[in-house]
């Protein structure tokens, strides 16, 4: 079962409560934004482009302060999260809303090592050209095909019965184009009768919006980024081992080798500190789909669309092209100056919600100067993030409020554990599917479907010219 194995890693935990006694002393004055009381509808709130300051729903999962740099799930603080629980103990408390017994602990974890298996689905996703295919689009494929695997929905029993179709001698199924030789083959469906009556499904699987598909997913995204990563690189998937805890696992299922307590610790920190952030933008992707009715596999195919963008999760591996083509801290100056100019967005700063120090930064900053310690192979890259830290609060940061987000150290911390990054993106789904899942469950106890509008800016009362008249 996961626990906290203090002694190997303790100095990992010392780094986390530090940083936790610096950022409570540094804004604990700060005061509260009033975003934490129960909300009379319809609210009055003022809303900005990109739906800046709009109040979406309520929620007891997790909250962003902004103004203090704090973040909290369910009450308990990052920091503390981070310094002394796993990830699995995370995801069943967000998932769940309290810190999980050992009893509890036990079997959530034992529904987590039978789903982290996706045998299956993993055949299915091995016919596709995934090392040709950015990894969070193979993500978001294995996801649907655990869809596939794992709910009634598409079962083989439920589907159409082929048969009369499609003659003995043609193994096509029926297509828009005309197989060769089969004369009704196109079209075809209206002839097709269900293979059994839809009634009743087989208790073993999953009604696709419940909780147990919550926890396949929280589960089965971390086999799948693995063996994306793997497969990436023309090597096979490798099975979960249900002895290692879920960081470990991944790491293992990753890189093919048992990882260190301290590579397994920071692992599980940095999925701690990516499962929940308020509604963010793939969280509110995956409530959306999920306020439709449509199912969990859907919903979380959407936040991990959502969070692929570089200016969400996709930024993380953004961090690192950019620090490369940075090159080394004697050119911040003349780089930041530049791009300053050019009014470019610089990776891994600024946020929607936070206008201080990022809590999650100021874990990962530690960890990552402490691996480079370890292995100084990164230290120049290293030095240049810290560099154009220093660089940018000092010109544009301090002024508008721009500091180090989570993606700015997440990346240097994977490159310094030997991971590419063109998987950065797919850990941070690895953790927020956990966010992603208990938000979902959370709002559909008292759904809405989500339908904001738009101010129509366009023209009324135009003549229509038929298609010849047109220039
Ligand atoms: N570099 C330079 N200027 C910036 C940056 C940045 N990274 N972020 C914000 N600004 C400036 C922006 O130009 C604007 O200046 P002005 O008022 O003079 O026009 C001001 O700060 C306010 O910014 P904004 O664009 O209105 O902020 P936003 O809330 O719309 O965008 C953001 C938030 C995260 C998309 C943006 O800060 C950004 O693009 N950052 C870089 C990408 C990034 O690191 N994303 C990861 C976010 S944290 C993890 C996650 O949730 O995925």
């Amino acid at each position: 079962m996961p626990h906290r194995k203090d002694e190997k890693t303790r100095d990992i935990t010392e780094l986390i409560v530090k940083a936790g006694e610096k950022a409570r002393r540094e804004t604990r004055a700060i005061p509260e934004p009033e975003l934490t009381r129960p909300i009379e509808w319809p609210v009055s709130c003022t809303v900005g482009p990109g739906l800046e300051g709009a109040i979406a729903c309520e929620t007891k999962i997790g909250y962003v302060n902004g103004s203090k740099g704090w973040l909290i799930y369910r009450g308990y603080d990052i920091f503390e999260l981070c310094a002394y629980s796993t990830f699995e103990e995370v995801s069943y408390l967000l998932l769940h809303g309290n810190l999980p017994t050992k009893k509890q602990l036990a079997e959530y974890n034992k529904k987590l090592v039978d789903s982290r298996n996706l045998n299956n689905t993993m055949r299915l996703f091995m016919n596709y050209p995934v090392e040709g295919m950015n990894a969070m689009s193979a993500l978001r494929l294995g996801t649907n095909l655990m869809r596939h695997e794992l709910t009634y929905i598409d079962r083989e029993e439920y589907k159409p019965n082929l048969d009369g179709v499609i003659g003995s001698d043609e193994d096509s199924i029926p297509m828009e184009t005309k197989p060769m030789g089969e004369k009704d083959a196109i079209y075809g469906f209206k002839r097709i009768k269900m293979n059994r009556p839809f009634k009743g499904v087989n208790p073993e699987l999953h009604p696709a919006a419940g909780a147990e598909s919550c926890n396949h997913l929280v589960s089965g995204v971390a086999t799948i980024a693995a063996a994306v990563a793997r497969l990436k690189l023309g090597q096979l998937p490798i099975e979960p081992d249900p002895e290692l805890s879920h960081a470990a696992n991944f790491l293992y299922m990753m890189t093919g080798c048992r990882p260190s307590p301290v590579e397994e610790r920071i692992m599980d920190v940095a999925l701690i500190l990516h499962a929940d952030h308020g509604m963010n933008a793939s969280t509110f992707a995956s409530m959306v789909v999920a306020s439709t009715l449509s199912d969990m596999y859907f919903s979380v195919g959407a936040g991990i669309a959502a969070l692929n963008g570089p200016l969400h999760g996709g930024a993380n591996e953004q961090v690192l092209y950019m620090l490369e083509e940075i090159g080394n801290p004697g050119n911040v100056k003349k780089w930041v100056k530049k791009s300053v100019k050019e009014k470019k967005k610089i990776m891994g700063f600024g946020h929607r919600v936070y206008k201080s120090y990022d809590p999650r930064a100021r874990v990962l900053a530690p960890l990552a100067e402490y691996l480079v310690k370890k292995d100084s192979s990164n230290h120049n890259l290293l030095e240049t993030a810290t560099t154009l830290e220093k660089e940018i609060l000092d010109t544009i940061g301090t002024k508008k409020k721009i500091f180090p987000n989570v993606d700015f150290y997440s990346g240097i911390v994977y490159a310094c554990m030997g991971i590419l990054p063109e998987n950065f993106t797919t850990i941070f789904a690895v953790s927020r599917v956990a966010g992603w899942t208990s938000r979902i469950l959370e709002y559909l106890e008292n759904n809405r479907i989500f339908r904001p509008r738009a101010m129509y800016t366009g023209s009324f009362e135009k003549e229509f010219k038929p298609l010849e008249k047109r220039r």
